[in-house]
């Protein structure tokens, strides 16, 4: 019998973030073990929004560093450069023509970056749900290991397989969302969630002990002299959250007890978890360093985009078949 098929994308606007690393990458890492996988460098959904031309082959290379520096293994999962496989974009098309306009107006994920970049509300944008629908769906990929924010995405890929098999006979499989416990990592601000597009939000896969310090220095909290519950939202929640997400609950009680008793130090507290989180990351930094200085990226990419594309063109040909077309 056949392993059943993952697929899962990030784009590729720069290094990844702990928002990117719990939510998605921990999903991955779970599943190339047991199914056959195919993880993306999204390039096509990286042009959407601003971006410096100059940088992106860069960027690219940044993502699949990133991911095999986190643990992906080239031997057991594929590793795709979006653009390098165009049964992409031809897919896409050829969903988009049964999916309604208005549905995409309506995401909450448009609406949000056309309110982000006003001078910047191009097509690719609209279209950019049917683009990660024809993702997922030209690997007729049943699991995607992906955060809460892209959930609204997956829907509309189901809602496109539905209607396609309705109109064409049964051709994709409903896909579902792999989620993790860190489905939602909140932002270093204390609003909103761990986003690349916001400065002081995140802390990256790459950062050094002095620049997570830092960025957990400007979290903010309060007199510590509050007591009761520790709050859900807000930046003391953050602490608190990573602390989880960093599997201490040992410390999570301490913090949590001394929250209760108000006489929480925050100083301390930011000093012990930056420890925790530069401890944790360090390995991936050291890999991260060896795969640049040995392994052959350029050579890998080669073998598995011919793969890919092997995978892809089959399933394009049957949805052009189905719909008429050959
Ligand atoms: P992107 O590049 O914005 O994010 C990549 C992955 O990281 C997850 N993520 C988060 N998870 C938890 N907390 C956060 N703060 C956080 N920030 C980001 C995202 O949910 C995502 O899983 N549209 C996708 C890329 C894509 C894709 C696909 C994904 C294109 N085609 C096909 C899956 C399948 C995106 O913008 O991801």
């Amino acid at each position: 019998m056949e392993k059943k098929r993952v697929y899962s994308g990030i784009r590729a606007t720069g290094r990844f973030h702990l928002g990117n690393y719990f939510g998605a990458v921990k999903g991955m890492l779970e599943l190339q073990d047991k199914y056959d996988c195919v993880f993306s460098v999204v390039d096509l959904h990286a042009i959407t929004t601003p971006y410096d031309p100059k940088a992106l082959r860069e960027n690219v290379r940044d993502v699949i560093l990133d991911y095999l520096a986190a643990g992906l293994d080239p031997e057991k999962c594929l590793i795709e450069i979006q653009s390098l496989v165009p049964e992409h974009t031809e897919l896409a098309y050829l969903l988009s023509t049964i999916y309604p306009v208005a549905r995409l107006e309506d995401l909450p994920t448009y609406k949000d970056k056309k309110a982000q970049y006003p001078k910047y509300v191009n097509m690719g944008l609209l279209y950019y749900p049917v683009l990660m629908a024809a993702d997922i769906l030209l690997y007729k990929a049943e699991f995607v290991p992906i955060g809460k924010d892209q959930e609204p995405h997956l829907e509309v890929t189901r809602e496109i397989a539905r209607k396609f098999n309705n109109m064409f006979g049964d051709t994709f499989a409903e896909p579902q969302s792999f989620k993790t416990d860190g489905e939602y990592v909140p932002s270093l601000t204390g609003e909103g969630k761990m986003s690349k597009t916001e400065a002081g939000s995140y802390i990256l896969l790459t950062d050094s002990l002095d620049e997570i310090k830092r960025k957990l220095a400007s979290v903010p909290t309060d007199s510590g002299e509050i007591g009761g519950e520790v709050p859900k939202s807000g930046g003391v929640a953050v602490l608190f959250e990573l602390l989880k997400l960093f599997e201490r609950e040992d410390l999570y009680k301490k913090y949590e007890k001394d929250y209760m008793d108000k006489k929480i130090r925050y100083s301390e507290m930011k000093e012990e978890l930056a420890n925790i989180i530069y401890e944790a990351l360090s390995p991936i930094q050291k890999k991260r360093e060896e795969i640049k200085r040995s392994f052959d990226l350029d050579n890998m990419v080669v073998e598995h985009t011919k793969i890919c594309r092997e995978i892809a063109a089959t399933t394009l040909l049957d949805a052009k078949q189905k719909m008429g077309l050959v």
